[in-house]
């Protein structure tokens, strides 16, 4: 193992340097406080390993993403979605038996407990469908608490019930009566029949969306070490159950500079198109800085090049609009933004391209599915991801608590004096 030596007054230490298996190399810095006194210091954790992990590789100076060693353009192109939750989450593509008993696994947990369609009735018409996928999945802990023999279970219960979850929370935002899931569908067919069906009416799924809905969730199903993984994994380093822990990453999902840009993607569309459509005068205030207003979509803290999903995406929106012969004025302002955006000087010195929640939000769009439940449709992909690094983190016997340290700013010490404020009366 090779070195790095640093050199802090005047006396000079040594520290391992870690080689993955892709070439990744990480300076070991577990005993720097002890030998040193010093910590580091790294906002954002922009230079900071939190883990070493073979379940997703990503290089952001070539573009590349890859599941368990699999090139992601070829797991889209060829993979279910179920399969490649079995694949992140336990490591090897199933074979076709495994496949099969997983997925009859996962069909006996579809349901949710009735018990828990009463939640539903609580929340207010407008409630946002991501405030109520954390409080459900937080919940599912009540029905099915975890124990090491639950464990296994209760990961094939939260990817049988991600979306029906989802799609009662769609439903409840319609008015509409929740629709049972029905097992003889794929997982992303009985999703698309959960939100649209209606009792009154038969309900065929368009393979066209089934086919693109198996896409969407599979681009979305890991990246590493990001915002919501790394909550997943920081909640999950206090043993704190996986419901519990997968509620935490849902929430740091929903931040519009991470899973919440798809859904912003679209509104900043559609208020250019409100605006008169004009898309340069929008990039120009976004150079200008004004009001730190974002290209949202746009950007990536590890992509410095483009961002393979989105080449994907873009690709899968003229498929499906080829095949439904829709044309959404979104995907040609969405083209136009981005061509216009790939010349400019501004974005190309700050290495910013299209990201995955680019082009997301006009695929959900063409399906029916309301802005509001863009980040959900994100929250249904990366489960698998989540629960994969949760899961490798948990069977880390070198895993600890994750507990960050500061550099402390604050006044140094002082007198608190007393000024009588015990003795002041209570109440007005
Ligand atoms: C996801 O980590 C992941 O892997 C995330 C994700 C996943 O699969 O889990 O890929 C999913 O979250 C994709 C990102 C979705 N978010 C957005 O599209 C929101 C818009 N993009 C950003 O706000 C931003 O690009 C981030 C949050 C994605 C990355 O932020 P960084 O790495 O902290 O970069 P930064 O904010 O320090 O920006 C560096 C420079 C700044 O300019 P200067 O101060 O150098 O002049 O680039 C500028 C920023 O102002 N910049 C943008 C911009 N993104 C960065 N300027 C305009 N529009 C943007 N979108």
């Amino acid at each position: 193992m090779s070195t790095a030596k640093l050199i802090y007054e005047g006396k000079e230490y040594e520290f391992p340097v870690v080689e993955g298996s892709e070439g990744e190399k990480g300076l070991v810095i577990g005993d720097l406080r002890a030998k040193t006194g010093l910590i580091t210091l790294d906002p954002g954790y922009g230079n900071t390993g939190s883990c070493q992990s073979s379940i997703c590789f990503i290089d952001g100076e070539k573009g590349i993403l890859r599941y368990r060693g699999y090139p992601i353009e070829q797991v889209a192109e060829r993979g279910r979605f179920t399969e490649v939750c079995y694949l992140l989450i336990y490591g090897k593509r199933p074979s076709v038996d495994e496949l099969r008993a997983f997925r009859e696994k996962m069909n006996r947990h579809t349901l949710l407990h009735e018990d828990m369609k009463k939640f539903y009735e609580g929340y207010p018409p407008g409630a946002h469908p991501m405030a109520i996928m954390a409080a459900m999945v937080a919940s599912l802990s009540s029905f099915y608490p975890e124990t090491p023999e639950t464990l296994d279970t209760n990961i094939v219960r939260i990817l049988a019930k991600s979306k029906t979850l989802a799609a009662f929370a769609y439903k409840k935002s319609v008015g509409q009566p929740m629709v049972y899931p029905h097992n003889s569908l794929s997982w992303p067919a009985n999703f698309l029949r959960m939100m649209f069906a209606v009792p009154a009416e038969d309900y065929e799924v368009n393979p066209v969306l089934e086919e693109a809905l198996n896409l969407l969730l599979i681009l979305h199903a890991d990246h590493e070490q990001n915002c919501s993984t790394s909550t997943m994994r920081m909640v999950g380093s206090s043993e704190a159950n996986l419901f519990a822990s997968i509620s935490a990453a849902i929430c740091g999902l929903w931040g519009p500079l991470h899973g919440g840009a798809n859904q912003s993607v679209i509104e900043m569309l559609e208020a250019i198109i409100a605006d008169g459509g004009d898309y340069k005068r929008f990039i120009d205030r976004v150079k200008s800085g004004e009001s730190h207003i974002r290209l949202m979509g746009f950007g990536h803290r590890v992509y410095k090049n483009f961002d393979p999903r989105a080449k994907l995406l873009k690709q899968t929106c003229d498929r499906v609009f080829a095949k439904l012969g829709i044309n959404d004025p979104l995907l040609e302002l969405a083209k136009n933004i981005e061509e216009h955006a790939l010349r400019d000087e501004y974005f190309v010195k700050r290495k910013l391209y299209p990201n995955v929640d680019f082009y997301s939000g006009i695929i959900y769009r063409a399906m029916g599915i309301p802005t509001e439940m863009f980040t959900v449709m994100f929250t249904l992909g990366r489960l698998p991801g989540w629960i994969a690094h949760w899961m490798e983190q948990r069977r880390d016997k070198e895993s600890r608590i994750h507990r960050p340290r500061q550099i402390y700013t604050g006044e140094t010490i002082r007198e608190f004096e007393d000024r009588g404020t015990k003795q002041l009366p209570t109440g007005r």
